[in-house]
């Protein structure tokens, strides 16, 4: 045995980190999407920004069954933090946007992938997690600078009425962040599962990719102002 072959010379970094490296490049496009831009760049009204909330209204509808469905699951139910919930706020921006005349938005066909993918993954709870780390650090990261972006470009109070998505009353997100990643690297996965489940998290990703894309198409055109 040569000094560089015992275990740690093959040990793969924490999960956490190769999930994380594995997806910079998805993050990427992402953080890319035109209709995001626009929207934080002010360039679009509330009307553009209830297209994404009624999205997410049907996304989080989906994963939020599945993280009930699987909570005495023993992967699955470690990641069923109730405070993470983003359907009772979806429903208060929706009640609020309503109120001042701007309709709830159809699911586009991007969405309506994502959420049948989510309801698939009732068997698999592993893959599961890869969908839940996707959306909740997600909105726990880039999501926070983006609810303020969107609400002062807008003319709505950050954290307020319309943008109640983007607020976690009882989740402190660089703490939880550490813990959740822990709880990545905790998962029971041999090195073939979590090559599944890298896999999925970049799908995960395809999907919102997909959404926003989908978004950009609907939305933008009926803003001649935005260069995209
Ligand atoms: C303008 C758009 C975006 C910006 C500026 C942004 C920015 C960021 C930043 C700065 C972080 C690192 C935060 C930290 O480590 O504490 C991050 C992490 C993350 N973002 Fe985004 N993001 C954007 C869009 C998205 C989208 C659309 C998704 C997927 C739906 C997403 C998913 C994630 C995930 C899962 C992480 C956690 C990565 C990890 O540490 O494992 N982001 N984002």
């Amino acid at each position: 045995m040569t000094p560089q072959s015992g275990p740690t010379a093959t040990a793969l970094p924490p999960f956490s980190q190769r999930l994380r490296e594995r997806s910079m490049r998805m993050h990427q496009d992402a953080e890319g999407s035109t209709y995001l831009a626009a929207l934080t760049a002010g360039q679009l009204d509330l009307t553009a920004y209830a297209a994404l909330v009624s999205q997410h209204a049907v996304i989080y509808q989906a994963l939020e069954r599945l993280t009930a469905d699987l909570a005495d699951d023993p992967i699955a139910g470690r990641f069923a933090f109730p405070e993470l919930a983003r359907r009772p706020h979806l429903e208060a921006d929706l009640a609020f946007l309503a109120a001042r005349g701007i309709p709830t938005a159809a699911p586009t066909e991007a969405t309506t992938r994502y959420a049948e993918r989510l309801t698939e993954l009732a068997t698999w709870p592993a893959g599961f997690v890869a969908h839940h780390y996707v959306r909740y650090l997600g909105d726990l990261s880039g999501g926070q600078a983006i609810g303020r972006l969107i609400a002062t470009a807008y003319g709505l109070v950050p954290g307020g009425d319309g943008v109640r998505f983007y607020v976690f009353d009882d989740v402190k997100p660089k703490p939880f962040k550490d813990n959740y990643r822990l709880l990545l690297d905790a998962m029971p996965l041999d090195e073939h599962e979590q090559e599944e489940v890298l896999d999925e998290v970049l799908l995960a990703y395809k999907f919102n990719v997909d959404v926003l894309a989908s978004l950009a198409e609907q939305v933008l055109p009926q803003y001649p102002q935005v260069v995209s």
